[in-house]
């Protein structure tokens, strides 16, 4: 079977990056690194959603080609699906959903779509909706029994809430920004700019429906109109011609200033009810920063806790696990390999790309790795949870007793155990790592 044909076709696949995808053929005697079917007993990553490589169920002298059909699009967004590392092993449920399987209810100038437990049944303590709204386009004021974290994507979106004592709350945001809604505070959202909005709404309950929500106008409409007069101290023909059906997002008019919007009985709120994510100073690891957003510099949001992450060139999130929630995880930019360990000897390894969900369970041990030769990786993490909390591997390397470690990892390999103390010998919790740092016993090649 090692033909020059095959030849060929591997050596076009290394060197094209943006012709159309290329059929792959396993060609075990090809060692190149880029080379996905050759015998790597390390499970190196590999992009063949961005190499236009279609990727084969063949790993390490096992398996075969596809005979049947296939969805070859889904199967390059996956590599690790087709081809799992040697390392997972057992069943794990799905941990993956992407917004583009989700359905689109469309309205007047925007659409929403939601991603909850009857999507991704993973998705038990958080669900997510996608909304977009052109300039002007109204979500209708409104109040949901769960609390409302969300992020905007892009664009710039206008929020009003009200407080518990009365007090009012107005701000205008931008990529970036956040806001938090307790549970059953009547808010509304409005685009604004010139191309309106784009935001990731988070719900604390994953069993949330976005069509479950109270609205202002469906309230009207199932309310006698005396009552509605009575309540208004207004005669009831006011009421006879203003619209009764929920309008949910609709067109409405270009807002003017926060200032000149202010009403007469404008009282402002003593919350703040949004906060900047991408202003948080950052935690910096070697291969990245991290913006952490929870109740500790963002006191309103009580159960949701947050991290936005930019991953470097050649960088990862590094090992760890979070004790207090399932990770909510959102992919705004790149594409990533994450392996879930979810002890008994299960682990199973999944890929996301830029409108992605996933989620892993309280206390599973994962990472996030940048798959993407030319994208830069941005993810937010987010969880049920009223502080960001997690665990770091190689930290607890470090602070554990070397003997300890020793005896644990390299009982038949005092030298290579002799390398590993000295890495995590001043060990810190480094959250996004880069496998170029300089570690004080390791020359940087050793680490690739
Ligand atoms: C609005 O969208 C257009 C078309 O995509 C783009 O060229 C323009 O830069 C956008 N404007 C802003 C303010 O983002
Ligand atoms: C979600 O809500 C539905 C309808 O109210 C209910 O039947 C179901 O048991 C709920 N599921 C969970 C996981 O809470
Ligand atoms: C992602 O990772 C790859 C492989 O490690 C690296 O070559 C690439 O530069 C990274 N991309 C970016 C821009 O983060």
């Amino acid at each position: 079977m090692y033909n020059s044909n095959l030849l060929l076709s591997a050596a076009l696949l290394l060197s094209s990056c943006s012709a159309a995808p290329v059929d792959q053929q396993p060609l075990e005697k090809d060692t190149s690194a880029h080379y996905p079917y050759r015998y790597d007993p390390y499970d190196r990553k590999h992009d063949t959603y961005g190499d236009g490589v279609q990727p084969l169920p063949v790993r390490n002298g096992h398996g075969t080609s596809v005979l049947g059909p296939t969805n070859k699009d889904r199967d390059r967004q996956n590599p690790d699906l087709v081809r799992p590392p040697s390392t997972d092993h057992g069943i794990l449920p799905n941990l993956r959903w992407s917004f583009s399987d989700s359905h689109i209810r469309i309205e007047e100038g925007g659409w929403t779509r939601q991603t909850t437990v009857r999507e991704l049944p993973a998705s038990v303590e958080i669900a997510g909706v996608n909304m977009r709204l052109e300039p002007g386009v109204i979500r209708e004021l409104h109040w949901h029994k769960e609390a409302e974290w969300a992020y905007v994507l892009k664009g710039e979106v206008r929020v009003t809430a009200l407080d518990t004592e009365g007090g009012s709350f107005i701000d205008d945001l931008k990529e970036g920004d956040l806001w938090y809604f307790p549970s059953g505070h009547p808010h509304s959202l409005q685009g604004l700019g010139e191309n309106g909005t784009e935001f990731l709404l988070i719900f604390d309950d994953g069993n949330f429906s976005e069509d479950s929500t109270f609205l202002l106008n469906e309230w009207i409409e199932h309310t006698p109109k005396a009552v509605v007069a009575e309540n208004f101290r207004l005669p009831p023909e006011i009421f006879e011609n203003i619209h009764e059906k929920d309008k949910y997002i609709f067109q409405g008019s270009i807002p003017d200033s926060i200032d000149k919007e202010k009403p007469p009985a404008f009282k402002k709120s003593k919350h703040q009810y949004t906060h900047r994510m991408l202003d948080t100073p950052p935690v910096e690891g070697s291969g990245g920063k991290a913006r952490i957003v929870d109740s500790k510099n963002f006191p309103i949001s009580k159960t949701i806790a947050a991290g936005h992450l930019d991953i470097e060139p050649g960088a990862m999130r590094e090992m760890h696990w979070h004790p207090n929630a399932d990770e909510w995880s959102y992919f705004i930019k790149g594409r990533a390999r994450v392996t879930i360990f979810a002890a008994e000897g299960n682990a199973r390894t999944f890929d996301y790309m830029a409108g992605d969900v996933g989620i892993v369970p309280r206390n599973m041990g994962h990472f996030i790795e940048n798959l993407s030769d030319d994208e830069p990786l941005e993810v937010l993490e987010i969880f049920r949870a009223d502080e960001f909390q997690d665990f770091s591997l190689f930290q607890w390397m470090g602070e554990t007793p070397r003997r300890l470690v020793q005896d644990h990892l390299f009982q038949h390999d005092p030298k290579s155990g002799e390398k590993f103390a000295k890495v995590v010998e001043k060990a810190d919790k480094d959250v996004i790592k880069s496998q170029y740092a300089k570690s004080p016993g390791l020359e940087a090649k050793e680490y690739l």
